[in-house]
């Protein structure tokens, strides 16, 4: 039994925010974000919600994998940054889409939650409940940020990103490695809670974070997650085509390519174009990835996210 990704798809808000739009309302500047983070430019939302941008994402996944939308088993969304509690996104994505016959339901691990939902469903595949999936990363930040802190606003955007997954079920092949790991000792290096609000986010509570000891955890954590799954798979790293991370800032990925003695190159980056986008930062590049032609059957990827939770976490992929 073998899961491959069979389509993909992504939206993003028509409005683009540049650093220089930023600076003209925090004490910031276009230069010290592009040094710091990479960031040029990040989408935000304006009619766009986190559902619309789901939805859209999740009918160009199903237009590339050529399916029918009733052969969808299962839909996971990924998100932190719900307009609503109830129902989940996930339900909706459902009934917009037409996956008359799936299941549906969300989770949140923030960062990794798009590798977490791909891990369920291949995990909900090898036991023989689901043959095709749709994933999902959903997040309008934009709407639990403090856009008065120049120390997280400058970081995140908006966007969706979808990916169909069919099971192979004639293949004997069995699934690639794939680990999920947490520490919530520390999760309060990255909060958004009740509490956290004052007022100066549309939803009344915004996102906190220590810059200085997530940088640190992730150019920990990441390279022994892919050193992790090479040991798992037998991978060498030079057999792996591309390493798709969790786009939280450049420094952070320049320093894990450095740590693995690895070339930047294979390390492809949207950050520039779309800021960090939490669950949604990875299928939108696996998408943009996709669209420019870079993924051919037997490509050979490895996938981590890392944050919020705290959680950690990668998957082997062949496409
Ligand atoms: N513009 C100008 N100056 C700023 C800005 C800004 N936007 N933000 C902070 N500063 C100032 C600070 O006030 C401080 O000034 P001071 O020395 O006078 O006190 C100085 O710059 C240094 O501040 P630091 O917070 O120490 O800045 P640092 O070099 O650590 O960079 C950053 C901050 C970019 C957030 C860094 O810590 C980082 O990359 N951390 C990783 C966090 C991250 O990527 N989070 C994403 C969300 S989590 C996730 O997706 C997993």
């Amino acid at each position: 039994m073998f899961a491959k990704i069979a389509g993909t798809g992504s939206a993003l808000p028509e409005r683009v925010v540049d650093n220089f739009e930023i600076a003209r309302n925090v004490d910031t500047s276009d230069e010290w974000i592009q040094s710091r983070t990479g960031v040029r430019t990040r989408h935000i939302a304006g009619e766009e919600t986190a559902v619309s941008l789901a939805i859209d994402a999740s009918k160009e996944a199903i237009k590339d994998a050529g399916i029918s939308p009733e052969e969808i088993d299962l839909v996971i969304v990924s998100t932190v940054s719900a307009e609503q509690l109830l129902p989940c996104l996930a339900c909706e994505v459902q009934a917009a889409v037409g996956a008359d016959n799936a299941a549906a339901f969300d989770v949140n691990a923030a960062c990794t939650g798009f590798i977490t939902a791909y891990q369920i469903a291949v995990g909900q595949m090898k036991a023989g409940l689901a043959k095709t999936a749709l994933i999902i990363g959903t997040e309008c930040l934009s709407n639990i940020v403090d856009w008065t802190d120049r120390g997280t606003c400058i970081l995140f955007g908006d966007g969706a990103g979808a990916a169909v997954l069919k099971a192979d079920t004639t293949c004997e092949t069995e699934i690639l490695p794939m680990v999920l790991h947490a520490d919530g000792r520390k999760g309060g290096v990255l909060t958004c809670g009740s509490g956290t609000g004052n007022g100066k986010s549309a939803y009344g509570r915004y996102v906190q974070m220590d810059g200085k000891e997530i940088y640190r955890f992730a150019v920990k954590e990441v390279p022994m997650v892919i050193k992790e799954l090479l040991s798992l798979s037998g991978w060498e790293a030079g057999d792996v085509d591309y390493f798709v991370l969790h786009q939280a800032n450049r420094r952070i990925i320049e320093a894990i390519a450095k740590r693995l003695h690895l070339d930047e190159s294979r390390f492809p980056m949207n950050m520039m174009d779309n800021g960090n986008m939490s669950s949604a930062s990875i299928p939108v590049l696996l998408d943009s990835m996709n669209k420019k032609g870079m993924l051919k059957p037997g490509t050979r990827l490895i996938i981590a996210g890392f944050g919020a939770g705290l959680t950690w976490g990668g998957t082997c992929l062949t496409w």
